[in-house]
């Protein structure tokens, strides 16, 4: 099952609730929510203020990226505010209290690498994760390049998946476009996050039905 997951941090915020139903309509399968805390990287965004708008207005899950220092103390007010799924990153702190805690808010717990850290970081965590995100640009900001090399990373990662006959989805997360979206495929990733790549397009229904023809060619080769 391959996943589109729109990151609102690309929509024109002076119309969010617009542009949510407009990747809604398009068949976007979750909503991704960046959320950073100028600390851990160099940029602000929004915090569970904002998340509960944004789940009043739509039905998808809504999936947060916490890109921020001291993510425990922040679980509880983001599943609060709606999100569904939490993601934290292996770079700020020990994974093995934090995600079986997201896991108590009844959230999907993800477990999140950075371009440079490497994949072991994460090994001892994977049978506490609902899902692994590989970082395939820096975090903190929208629009940036996706680094190659961390397509490879995740063709790695899914095969030490495969070896430990572990079913967990990993999705990557940064400059993702229709474009490289067949490249993104190869790597045997199962969640596309894409923010410039669909809210910086003309029509998002083209796009995001772009990427799902895709998927539909690379699933019956
Ligand atoms: C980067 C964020 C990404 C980003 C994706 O810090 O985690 O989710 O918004 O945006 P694009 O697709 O524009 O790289
Ligand atoms: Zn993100």
């Amino acid at each position: 099952m391959k996943l589109i997951a729109p990151s609102l941090l690309s929509a024109d915020f002076s119309k969010l609730g617009e542009e949510i139903r407009a990747v809604e309509q398009a068949g976007a399968d979750l909503l991704h929510v960046d959320i950073m805390d100028g600390h851990f990287v160099p940029n602000l965004t929004m915090g569970p203020p904002v998340v509960r708008s944004i789940r009043k207005i739509s039905k998808l899950p809504l999936d947060c990226h916490l890109m921020i220092d001291n993510p425990m103390a922040y679980l509880e007010p983001f599943q609060k505010a709606g999100a569904d799924w939490i993601s934290v990153h292996v770079e700020t702190c020990d994974l093995s209290q934090l995600l079986p805690a997201i896991q108590k808010l009844q959230c999907k717990a993800g477990a999140v690498l950075n371009p440079n850290t490497p994949i072991s970081a994460i090994i001892p965590f994977l049978e506490l994760a609902d899902y692994l995100v590989i970082m395939t640009v820096e975090p903190g900001f929208g629009g940036q390049s996706l680094i190659p090399s961390a397509l490879e990373k995740t063709a790695e990662l899914k095969k030490i998946l495969r070896q430990k006959k572990l079913e967990i989805p990993v999705q990557i997360d940064g400059g993702i476009k229709l474009d490289n979206f067949a490249a993104a495929l190869r790597s045997q990733a199962d969640i596309f996050v894409s923010g410039s790549g669909i809210f910086h397009t003309p029509d998002y229904h083209k796009t995001i039905q772009a990427m799902r023809a895709a998927i539909l060619s690379f699933s019956a080769k």
